[in-house]
């Protein structure tokens, strides 16, 4: 049996949609196990540009299963909105290869709401929320204030639960925010509009997985966001409310019995990152501006411009420890083709001290880079396919990093596009 994680090693929006898009072929089940709809997973294919949120990214090729594990944020009105947009432009989702778990937790009706109103309190001390309502919902997950998926299946049982945990609720709602109470009307429109259209595809996806295994299927788990939003492992607070940790893959897909030999850490040839919180190797100014420009760095979902920086070797090698990489993708290198010289963050300094390990969170404001410069090439890779034709300057530069962080570099992606890869051994 051979599984394979693939996980972001920094910020998140590393390019591991389009990795996943890529590997999807060698494997026979795809798995999202942590995270909801905040992620925003760019796939370009043959079927064309999708901007993937909860959807697992092997949902475009034929004879793949995708599981939604019991670890996700299942938001019943995103996911099915976005299973109608996937499916408008062609592409089959159905019960063969879409599968719910029935232990995933619900996203309820009040959490995107409880995310936006907390954010507003917080004013400038603001954690740079996606406002898709993750941290309100992780937080009654784990307060146990959430109902099943496939609690679906039990209407009378279900709405008794859901109207006592809307009553809990509204004293939050109306005496800390101010704000008006859910209704029980509103629950049942929310329950016809969505939570009916997504029931026929939840089941039992644990058993689904044991069997795909005894079967020797081969299984990929797909991560959302990166090591440094990891809720433990992460830049606390600005971290996201799951384990976005390869070790949290067996036990948020169903499946915690998995055993998972590659982990495919992917990072970006530059950094970058969404939302609030210490950032130690951003870029500012007219290069940071053409970066971010040169890479498209403006949020999938919510379109926010994304603080860009000089690749964080620090930063990275912690990444790469807490996920276990195995190995790495580098992506987005492409992006770097007009620098004639290339910054990259190979130490901090800190209290005057230089610095590799990456510090506790709260060291991290007061954290300075010290950067490099490595040639660039200044031509077009895009159509680049094999290493021995990319230009001297980006293999090393490529190997630099690879030195640098003491992981192997397996893959350099040079473009968006599902072929626009180099293998490199
Ligand atoms: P999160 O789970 O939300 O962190 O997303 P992600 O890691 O899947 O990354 P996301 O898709 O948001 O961002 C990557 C963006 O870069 C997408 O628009 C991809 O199409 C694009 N991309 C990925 N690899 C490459 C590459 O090698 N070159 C170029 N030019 N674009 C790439």
């Amino acid at each position: 049996m051979s599984n394979c994680a693939i996980v972001g090693i920094n910020w998140g929006d590393e390019g591991k949609g389009r990795m996943v898009d890529l590997l999807t072929e060698d494997y026979d089940v795809v798995v999202r196990y942590q995270g909801g709809g905040n992620a925003g997973h760019t796939v370009i294919n043959d079927k064309g540009k999708f901007a993937l949120n909860l959807l697992p990214s092997g949902i475009f090729r034929d004879g793949v299963v995708n599981v939604l594990g019991n670890g996700v944020a299942l938001d019943p009105e995103n996911l099915w909105l976005e299973i109608c947009r996937v499916a408008d432009k062609g592409v089959t989702i159905n019960r063969n290869n879409l599968k719910i778990s029935d232990r995933a937790s619900l996203l309820l009706p009040w959490h995107r709401e409880m995310d936006e109103l907390e954010e507003q309190r917080l004013k400038d001390k603001m954690y740079g929320s996606t406002k898709q309502g993750i941290a309100p919902f992780y937080s009654d997950k784990y307060q146990k204030k959430t109902v099943l998926a496939g609690e679906l299946f039990y209407a009378k049982e279900l709405k008794e639960h859901l109207i006592d945990l809307m009553e809990w609720k509204n004293l939050t709602l109306t005496k800390v925010y101010g704000a008006r109470p859910y209704t029980e009307q509103m629950l049942d429109e929310w329950i016809t509009a969505y939570c009916e259209k997504i029931k026929p595809f939840i089941c039992d996806t644990s058993a689904f997985l044991k069997n795909a295994a005894k079967d020797c299927k081969k299984i990929l788990f797909e991560a959302q966001l990166g090591s440094l939003r990891d809720l433990d492992y992460g830049i606390h607070p600005y971290t996201t409310s799951s384990n976005t940790i390869a070790a949290y893959a067996p036990i948020g897909s169903g499946f915690p019995g998995a055993k998972i030999d590659r982990i495919l850490g992917v990072v970006k040839a530059y950094s970058t990152c969404v939302g609030e919180g210490p950032f130690v190797c951003e870029m500012f100014g007219e290069e940071a501006e053409r970066l971010r420009n040169a890479g498209g760095e403006y949020g999938a979902k919510t379109g926010r411009p994304r603080r860009v920086g000089a690749l964080d070797i620090v930063a990275t090698s912690y990444g790469i420890e807490v996920q276990a990489a195995t190995e790495i993708a580098l992506t987005k290198l492409d992006i770097l083709s007009n620098m004639d010289k290339i910054p990259v963050c190979t130490a901090y300094t800190l209290n005057g001290e230089r610095i590799n390990r990456f510090p506790f969170p709260s060291a991290l404001k007061n954290a300075k880079p010290v950067i490099e410069y490595l040639d660039g090439w200044m031509c077009d890779i895009s159509k680049v396919r094999e290493w021995e034709r990319l230009p001297r300057a980006a293999q090393e530069y490529v190997l630099f990093i690879e030195k640098s962080i003491g992981c192997p570099i397996t893959y350099v992606s040079v473009g968006p596009e599902r072929d626009s890869i180099i293998i490199k051994t």
